[in-house]
């Protein structure tokens, strides 16, 4: 068999995973609005009866765009415990990073690049990455190994690389249901999880 016949037979890994996005994008674009407000009552539900967030007072989460799994019902939870919430921001100078700013229920937000509502990243709105207690990251798939396949440009990857492996950070993704598949094509870069959060699962991996 030719190299050329052998590549049309078995895509690259760039190409499988640009497939796989492609398909469980579509997938939650596609829930129900009634469908996804269940699940983010569910993840609300299931992620304040578990014993993750007592401990932690810093918080990141993100906001939902794309289909993604709906935190705004988890957030709001989070503000009435009093915790510290933080949204992610496109990194103003180093590109292809992520900044942690504080989001209350009055900050202002507009939207970024990818049309993402983000507060201003003033200075004293700005956590250090390592005074985080937890980080929930969106995803688009993910399996039942922990490997995580995002939107395709690689902040969390980037972003996460710089927290020192005796961190105390826990980093968890969140997803829907739909979005776990058999195996996510993994790349060096990739960092995985070792905890993901859906409405129906908690998937502990550590
Ligand atoms: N730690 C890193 N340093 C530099 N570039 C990175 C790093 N992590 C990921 N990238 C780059 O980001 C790009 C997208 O990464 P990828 O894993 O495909 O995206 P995603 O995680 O959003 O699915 C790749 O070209 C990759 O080389
Ligand atoms: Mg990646």
């Amino acid at each position: 068999m030719t190299t050329a016949t052998l590549n049309s037979v078995l895509p690259d890994t760039t190409s499988q995973r640009q497939q796989l996005r492609s398909l469980i994008r579509k997938r939650r674009q596609q829930l129900s609005a009634g469908a996804q407000q269940q699940a983010a009552t569910d993840l609300a539900a299931k992620v304040l009866a578990s014993d993750i967030i007592a401990p932690g007072q810093h918080i990141a989460l993100y906001l939902a765009n794309d289909g993604e799994l709906d935190t705004y019902p988890l957030i709001q939870a989070l503000w009435q415990l009093g915790k510290s919430v933080y949204l992610p921001v496109l990194h103003p100078f180093v590109a292809g990073y992520l900044l942690f700013v504080r989001y209350d229920k009055d900050t202002l937000l507009s939207p970024n690049k990818f049309g993402i509502p983000e507060p201003f990243p003033a200075c004293h709105r700005l956590i250090p990455l390592q005074q985080l207690d937890i980080i929930f990251t969106p995803l688009v798939a993910f399996d039942a190994a922990g490997n995580r396949l995002g939107m395709g440009g690689g902040f969390y990857d980037r972003t996460l690389s710089q927290l020192p492996p005796e961190s105390h950070c826990q980093v968890i993704g969140l997803a829907h249901n739909c979005q776990q598949v058999d195996a996510v094509p993994g790349e060096a870069w990739d960092i995985p999880l070792k905890q993901i959060i859906t409405p129906g699962k908690y998937f502990d991996f550590r």
